[in-house]
């Protein structure tokens, strides 16, 4: 694949170990390449802990490490350390899309080997990779007589933090999964929380914690169980059980992400480095694209996904769409509602889902050759309303099916609640799983796996949450987890108010892409649903398109809407998916966020700003671009008399010549934003 190395030193004897002169105590340290931020692993009387220091300062002090199991004695005491070793590792690979081109994975590694004291001695290893803006840690099980199959009860890993910083999290074991507005508080407020958990440190220090390369484990929540200890929350099978496996194991890795500011959170490519390099030998049929289709309609209910006279999955519906995309230069058209299934209460009757049978309204075999003509892909969609057996019965059909009518995007969705995922067990009882734990996390890579053989890419709605596999599978390319668009459709408690975009980008979206579906330039849409709308300006809406990233992006919004918003549907026209470089220019959680991406197949640059209900100048430097081209910057702004609840459509459309040396100010109204396109005009 894609992967340069250009360098791999494995040193032994780096290490500091100090044995101290009682014997109960054995330390061992590493750093970052930088020296900035160092691990200490700690075996205090035989326990293990860990603790991670930054310039002096501690973060995280003290905190333990270990198992329990359900048929054995825990694996977190009478341990001796056998053998630690450090590794230096420096490397360069590429990404076949994403936000970055090249990526950098560069850190310092320490394994420590562990064995038990006892008579009948068990081994455990911990690896902790420690990187210039962040750690991840991992234990690794060998395989071993005294240890085979394994029922975890608890994984004891603590996140000990020394103040009571200020945090945004979503609560887990939550019945709408990861779908809710983010709380800000005090650690000491909280009690369980899904990851990635963000922090302010009293210090002015910025940190997340989440977990990377989640492969056939449960997921990890945080519990609150003292003052600002937090440990280590899987989410358990239906049988109380939260992990089953056998020897040889590695856990995900546990991350902490660790920066100066809050735009480095954001660049910090620490969770896709801990992922195992691309399994496919072949990726050229995997792109990034835009996309339209026949889905806000039925959240509008202008249309509705079930038969009948309001059914929008129609064939002159699709032939709409498919002309549209065709004209203005889409990828692909999304169409749910297609297949049968959808009659009835389909969040309840999952089961009834069929993924092969299309509704006789939607003429599957004219359509896609209509679509092969015009140059555009029919996105499938398979929403299994979280009833997984019948999906798994049916998913290389499904994959076939696609592959028959020319589809290589697949859009999935699992909704339920979050804890009745239906699995009928060995005695043919059924249980109920959450989407959140090992049975689940099983299927949504059996999925990847099985798309990634019939070249089918992507996008997972009511997902797991991302831990970065897409460096491994790069056809996951996007999926849900949040809240998106969808909510200002229909949400009773008024849709994502104007601050969510000013702090999304620091919670969920750091642990990859979204589809969030922006795009909508009707933000009232009164004759569908007078009592919901968008709580954003128009042009805040446009730099939704470089602000969240996502490798499939759409253009939500109905054509006809489009073909009266000519101006604001311009920038989501040119807006590129796939980049060569993203640079945050200034970042406050919660205030105000500006990004700027450089497109991969040009020399033009994007930007995306926007702001809370606060209005803001923010001045940004262009220092990014080339010395000696010549640029013009078309700018989407908000009105000065625009603002996000009143007025909200006014926007001015400018364009001026920008260098290197310009610094433009960027005028944000309350709840606005600003978009920019910064193409090439001349120079070499
Ligand atoms: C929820 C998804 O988020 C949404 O995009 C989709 O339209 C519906 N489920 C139906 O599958």
């Amino acid at each position: 694949m894609n992967q340069k190395i250009m360098f791999v030193i494995a040193s032994v004897l780096l290490i500091w170990i100090v044995s101290c002169s009682n014997g109960s105590s054995d330390f061992a340290r590493v750093l970052s390449p930088d020296k900035g931020i160092s691990v200490e692993f700690i075996l205090q009387n035989g326990i293990p802990y860990y603790a991670i220091l930054r310039q002096g300062g501690t973060i995280i002090s003290n905190s333990k490490l270990g198992f329990q199991f359900k048929d054995a004695a825990p694996l977190d005491r009478n341990f001796k350390i056998v053998k630690t070793k450090i590794n230096r590792v420096d490397q360069n690979w590429t990404q076949p899309w994403g936000e970055v081109k090249n990526i950098r994975n560069h850190y310092n590694e320490l394994l420590v080997s562990l064995c038990e004291t006892t008579a009948l001695p068990r081994r455990m290893n911990i690896v902790f990779r420690v990187y210039n803006d962040g750690v991840g840690f991992r234990y690794e099980i060998p395989e071993q007589d005294k240890l085979q199959d394994m029922q975890i009860t608890d994984e004891l890993t603590e996140f000990n933090f020394t103040a009571d910083h200020d945090c945004w999290w979503i609560g887990a074991y939550q019945w709408n999964r990861y779908e809710f507005l983010f709380n800000k508080t005090k650690i000491s407020e909280i009690d369980t929380v899904h990851t990635p958990f963000t922090i302010k440190t009293t210090d002015g220090l910025y940190l997340s914690v989440h977990e990377a390369a989640l492969t056939d484990y449960s997921s990890m929540a945080l519990a609150r169980y003292e003052g600002t200890k937090l440990t280590c929350d899987l989410y358990p099978w239906s049988d109380g059980t939260k992990v089953k496996t056998s020897t040889p194991m590695l856990t995900p890795w546990r991350t902490i992400q660790i920066a100066e500011n809050p735009g480095k959170l954001i660049t910090s490519n620490l969770i896709l480095n801990l992922n195992e390099p691309c399994k496919l030998d072949d990726t050229s049929w995997i792109k990034p694209q835009k996309y339209v289709g026949i889905w806000w309609e039925m959240h509008l209910d202008k249309s509705s996904w079930g038969s009948g006279e309001k059914h929008g999955a129609t064939t002159a519906n699709t032939k709409k769409y498919i002309d549209f995309a065709a004209k203005y230069g889409f990828d692909g058209v999304l169409v749910e509602g297609w297949n049968t299934g959808w009659d009835g209460d389909w969040v309840k009757d999952g089961h009834l889902f069929n993924f092969t049978r299309n509704h006789p309204d939607f003429d599957i075999e004219y359509l896609s050759q209509y679509a092969a003509d015009n140059n555009v892909r029919i996105i499938g969609h398979h929403e299994t309303g979280a009833a997984v057996m019948n999906y798994e019965a049916q998913m290389e059909d499904a994959f076939r099916f696609c592959n028959k009518y020319g589809i290589n995007t697949v859009k999935t969705g699992y909704v339920g609640h979050g804890q009745t995922i239906k699995r009928i067990d060995e005695n043919g009882d059924v249980q109920n799983e959450w989407h959140h734990g090992q049975y689940m996390v099983r299927h949504y890579r059996k999925v990847v796996e099985t798309a990634a053989k019939y070249h089918i890419m992507l996008d997972v709605h009511e997902p797991i949450k991302d831990t970065g596999i897409r460096r491994t599978w790069p056809n996951m390319m996007t999926r849900e987890g949040a809240r998106g668009m969808e909510y200002n459709a229909w949400s009773p408690d008024g849709g994502n108010p104007p601050d969510y975009m000013t702090i999304l980008p620091f919670t969920r979206l750091l642990s990859g892409p979204m589809d969030f579906t922006p795009g909508i330039v009707d933000l009232f849409f009164e004759e569908y649903k007078p009592n919901n709308r968008i709580n954003t300006t128009l042009a805040k809406m446009l730099a939704y398109y470089v602000i969240v990233y996502s490798p499939l992006h759409m253009a939500a919004d109905f054509p006809e809407n489009y073909e009266e918003q000519k101006g604001a549907f311009q920038f989501i026209c040119d807006v590129p998916v796939d980049w060569e470089e993203t640079k945050v220019l200034n970042a406050e959680i919660g205030e105000y966020l500006t990004i700027v991406r450089k497109d991969r197949n040009s020399d033009d640059w994007y930007l995306g700003s926007v702001t809370d209900e606060n209005p803001r100048i923010l001045t940004v430097k262009l220092d990014f671009l080339q010395p000696n081209l010549i640029y013009v910057a078309e700018i989407y702004a908000d009105a000065e008399d625009a603002e996000w609840e009143d007025n909200p459509l006014a926007m001015t459309i400018t364009k001026k010549l920008v260098k290197q040396n310009t610094t433009l100010d960027l005028c944000l109204v309350p709840g606005g934003g600003q978009a920019i396109r910064i193409h090439r005009v001349a120079g070499d």
